[in-house]
């Protein structure tokens, strides 16, 4: 959650920090702060509550003084309130440490350390400060293999020791972290984004080994002490993809950029016609030989799962479950070596979606990740990788790569039914160009921006939203009652139209807003009839369907229309539209639409 960079080299070690928590602000927002060796070989530490801009206003002229070596945070609570003490770095004796994740056992070292009255914070990374101190001996990576063992949780630490100017230790469980030597000196981060404005090769740090850096070079240190050399691997986007380049926010940017997205993703699996994971490594076997299908994810990514059940299970006639990832973790679930599990996640670090991925694995399944960020931890983990080709995603609430999960889910569901016998070659290749079909509707939505943005002033005053639909509408809603109150704070539910006479009608009354999805066929009268009920009752319902779908004229306040696609396919224009709603309505309430409070992206913590 939580972003983290380390720098070593020739350049002004200051800025490079301050530029990249910029680039990982994302990660999470509520206090940042760097530490570096200023020129006279001590470590100085600026830290503030709020942004990375309050910190850079802190910091003032840049120039005035110069070091080139530092480590910086930006922070997502989680023990301890967002203070200026509780902001990392924190300093402990001889040790400076920033940190990503939770040290479970933080009481526990308090109280065999002594650590009572010395914590200046309220955080478990302190403890883990004071711990290291205790135990440094003056040989940095000795020090760090003999206080690793002590820490219970997960953790991406970035450390300086006084007595090693120009120095940085780096080491993780769990929580990432990615580095590179570039010739502008060595730099470590919690994600790509802070490293790419310097170079498009780097590597993954190995849990458990210790990364030591200098202004000359990197060094991995494995368990016995040993040098170990690092897999390089290459970045495939450069830095204008995690820029706004002319639009007001990410989030707008990543909406326009969904059509090349699933282009990207689409296209170069496709072979006459067909879908082809030949490049990917993905066996037919794993469609072949199982039972049954468990999907796990969380967020958003969860809701393109429940999209998918919608399309695999009538398609493919085996169990289709999906399950919210730090439930199926704990649910002692019932899978076996004939269960495909399929992994959805962006970053590919969500920690409940990680967890989850091991447990399935150690239960003897076969898991299939798709993942849009390349060697994440679920991606180097999971059996099989469909990686989704979104580039990087900034904005926290997710869009496009919603888009290109549901696409990858498609191209499974395709090529499954296809290796199953469930369909023919033609009926493949009629589905692959139907899914083709999607991508130019999702162009027209997005040119009817205008038209989705006048309806959001009719929500923006209230304090609830319902979404409603039924079959695929209903998988839909999920996504965006979740986008809607993510970043307006409007209070939004998802239910199944069929299901609102049981309680949740009772919540309608005079103007409240009722976004209905009708597109689904062959429950159209039904659904309509639903609305019915709500308008009956003073819903302001705004009614999303087809082209060409005959509608009474006083069944909504406001019509939407998007193009008539197949309606296994409406999922994409829809998602442009729910998207853009929420993102109006965030704008229109004056909010922080790229990062609303309290959230994170990549959520690296239970
Ligand atoms: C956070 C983000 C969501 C995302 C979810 C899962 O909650 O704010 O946008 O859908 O995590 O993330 P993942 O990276 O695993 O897809």
């Amino acid at each position: 959650m939580c972003g983290i960079i380390g720098y070593s080299g020739p350049l002004n070690a200051r800025k490079v920090m301050l530029d990249g928590l910029a680039q990982l602000e994302y990660r999470g927002y509520d206090s940042a702060g760097i530490a570096y060796f200023g020129d006279d070989s001590r470590i100085h530490q600026i830290k503030t509550t709020g942004k990375v801009s309050r910190l850079r206003e802190l910091c003032g002229s840049l120039d005035d003084e110069v070091s080139h070596c530092g480590i910086g945070h930006t922070r997502w609570a989680t023990h301890g309130g967002v203070t200026q003490a509780n902001a990392h770095p924190h300093t402990a004796g001889r040790v400076t440490l920033i940190h990503n994740g939770i040290i479970e056992n933080y009481h526990q070292l308090t109280e065999q350390y002594h650590l009572e009255d010395r914590l200046l914070s309220q955080t478990d990374s302190e403890v883990a400060a004071w711990v290291l101190d205790s135990v440094y001996d003056g040989d940095p990576v000795g020090s760090i293999r003999r206080f690793l063992p002590l820490l219970e949780g997960s953790y991406a630490f970035c450390i300086m020791f006084s007595d090693r100017p120009g120095e940085i230790y780096a080491v993780r469980t769990v929580s990432p972290l990615v580095a590179a030597y570039t010739p502008s000196g060595s730099i470590v981060a919690s994600d790509l984004t802070a490293l790419i404005p310097y170079t498009k090769s780097y590597f993954v740090v190995p849990e458990g080994m210790i990364l030591k850096m200098t202004p000359y070079q990197v060094a991995l240190y494995d368990e016995e002490g040993c040098r170990k050399d690092p897999e390089i691997m290459v970045v495939n986007w450069n830095i204008d993809a995690a820029m706004k380049n002319g639009f007001p926010h990410f989030m707008l940017k990543e909406i326009h950029e969904q059509p090349e997205a699933l282009k990207n993703t689409i296209l170069p699996r496709i072979s006459k016609g067909l879908p082809d994971f030949g490049d990917d490594g993905i066996s037919d076997e794993i469609f072949l030989e199982c039972s049954q299908i468990r999907i796990v994810a969380c967020g958003t990514a969860m809701h393109a799962g429940m999209v998918a059940k919608a399309i695999m299970e009538p398609l493919l006639r085996i169990p289709v479950t999906v399950t919210i990832a730090s439930e199926f973790r704990y649910e002692n679930p019932l899978i076996d070596s004939k269960t495909l599990v399929i992994i959805i996640s962006q970053s590919g670090e969500t920690i409940d979606t990680l967890a989850a991925l091991r447990l399935a694995r150690s239960m003897g399944s076969k898991t299939l990740a798709i993942v849009n960020v390349k060697g994440s931890t679920i991606a180097r983990e999971s059996d099989y990788v469909f990686y989704t080709h979104a580039g990087p995603e900034i904005a926290v609430a997710s869009t496009k790569a919603y888009s290109v999960q549901l696409a990858g889910l498609y191209m499974i569901c395709c090529r499954m039914g296809l290796v199953r016998g469930c369909i023919t070659k033609a009926e493949g290749q009629a589905f692959m160009a139907e899914l083709l079909e999607a991508i130019p509707a999702m162009e027209e939505m997005i040119k009817e921006k205008d038209h989705i943005k006048s309806v959001v002033s009719h929500l923006v005053d209230q304090p609830d939203a319902f979404f409603i639909g039924r079959g695929l509408d209903y998988a839909f809603s999920l996504e965006g009652a979740l986008k809607l109150k993510e970043i307006s704070y409007i209070h939004a539910e998802a239910y199944a139209a069929g299901e609102l006479k049981h309680g949740t009608i009772a919540l309608i009354a005079d103007r409240v807003p009722v976004i209905a999805i009708a597109t689904q066929s062959s429950i159209l009268s039904k659904m309509l009839s639903n609305v019915r009920e709500v308008k009956a009752r003073g819903a302001f319902v705004v009614l999303i369907t087809k082209e060409g779908t005959a509608v009474p004229d006083d069944i909504a306040d406001i019509q939407i229309r998007i193009p008539a696609l197949n309606d296994h396919f409406t999922v994409f224009p829809i998602a442009v539209v729910l998207q853009l709603i929420a993102y109006y309505a965030s704008l229109l309430k004056g909010l922080n639409v790229d990062q609303p409070r309290n959230l994170a992206k990549s959520v690296t913590v239970e």
